[in-house]
């Protein structure tokens, strides 16, 4: 990475780069211990990192142009702040795990992204599972990816603030290319399952919308926490172990909105299930009425749509696509819809002329493909960024 030489003046030991995600199916499932589907997309963060022979951890980034500067005795969570709270947050996690970390060294770190910030495509778990995977093979830590995953959630909960679960981590350190990453939040058992996009002629189309989300202030907190209330009410651990056949005592038992949170989760488990399926059965083109259902439960029943999003669902569709949904936490970011060869030009045109017909921001549209997840690049240089 020329951008690291000439930041810190010598040459890294190495680059890891770790991939953002598109969400498939399966929304605030994850911390509810349910199913999820997501896909590592091609657009990634790189993380070059350098040895130091002191206990001084730098974290730099050609985005921001700031150094963050810390000593590895005097991690704490609260002390943390800002994107390098990402990165460092990464560190501490590992010790909090009792990795121990009193005989390693420094490092300077630098990273650059093509992930777009705030579109609901995990910019963060690039950060951190660059960081992670950085650090698990120069310090030969060996820990399985899913302990990763694991270290990586901590920190952003713990360390950046943000609530999550565990899915945003596990397709980035997971995913494969051509595959979506089928992840039991429960067992934390992982299936790889063939998407076959390419094969059938079909795009992943990206409608980032700009209406911006924050989970850790915003809609995402409230509605964990009716998630757990309502697990509390009905007797069970995680509304996991609901079925649609205790959705009839739920609603007897639970207020209107609480209900409809819960019907949610339970009906969104059973979609990714059978999305699962009909794409190793059938394939891409049979589950795009599950994108479109998956949608419409969480415009009605889990209020984290927003207005924008539904305009590019509905347009989307309307121009012919196979299926589409808002993909993320909500109250704004990016809707995904599947594309046949052959409308991308007609469906894009129709969505940018949606949004200018409404007066709201001109969405960014790009497509993404499933990619590899987190790895070790075998270069030293990446391309230079200063913004996306
Ligand atoms: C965010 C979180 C994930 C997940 C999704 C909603 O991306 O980071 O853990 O909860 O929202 O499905």
């Amino acid at each position: 990475m020329q951008a690291f030489a000439t930041h810190y003046g010598y040459e890294p030991v190495g680059v890891w780069s770790a991939p953002g995600r598109v969400n498939l199916i399966g929304e605030h499932t994850d911390y509810n211990g349910g199913l999820v589907l997501p896909f590592a997309i091609d657009r990634r963060t790189w993380c070059a990192v350098g040895d130091r022979d002191d206990r001084v951890v730098r974290v730099s980034s050609t985005l921001t142009h700031e150094t963050v500067q810390v000593s590895l005795d005097g991690l704490d969570p609260d002390q943390l702040s800002g994107w390098s709270a990402y990165v460092l947050g990464v560190i501490w996690a590992l010790t909090a795990e009792g990795i121990d970390l009193t005989s390693r060294s420094g490092l300077d770190i630098l990273l650059t992204s093509d992930v777009p910030l705030g579109a609901g495509l995990s910019s963060s778990a690039a950060i951190e599972c660059a960081t992670a995977i950085a650090i698990n093979d120069l310090w030969h830590l060996d820990l399985p990816l899913q302990d990763l995953a694991r270290i990586c959630q901590r920190a952003e909960n713990r360390a950046v603030g943000a609530p999550t679960g565990i899915m945003d981590q596990t397709a980035s350190l997971l995913g494969k290319a051509d595959h979506g990453v089928l992840l039991d939040c429960e067992s934390f058992a992982t299936e790889l399952v063939p998407l076959r996009f390419a094969d059938e002629g079909i795009t992943v189309m990206v409608i980032d919308t700009h209406v911006s989300h924050a989970h850790a202030t915003g809609g995402y907190a409230d509605r964990r926490a009716s998630c757990e209330k309502a697990a509390a009410a009905l007797g069970v651990t995680s509304l996991r172990a609901l079925t649609r056949a205790d959705l009839e005592r739920a609603e007897q038992a639970l207020d209107d909105e609480t209900f409809r949170r819960v019907r949610h989760i339970v009906t969104e488990n059973d979609r990714v299930a059978h999305t699962a399926a009909a794409l190793l059965d059938s394939g891409p083109r049979s589950i795009g009425a599950l994108l479109v259902a998956s949608h419409v439960s969480m415009r009605d029943d889990f209020e984290i749509s927003v207005p924008e999003l539904d305009l590019a669902v509905d347009t989307a569709i309307a121009g012919g696509a196979i299926g589409a949904r808002m993909t993320g936490g909500g109250f704004g970011g990016a809707a995904i819809a599947l594309v046949p060869a052959g409308h991308y030009d007609i469906i894009e045109r129709a969505v940018l002329a949606a949004f200018a017909a409404t007066g709201s921001t001109t969405p960014t549209i790009f497509s993404v493909t499933p990619s590899p997840g987190a790895r070790r690049e075998r270069a030293l240089t990446v391309p230079s960024m200063t913004e996306h």
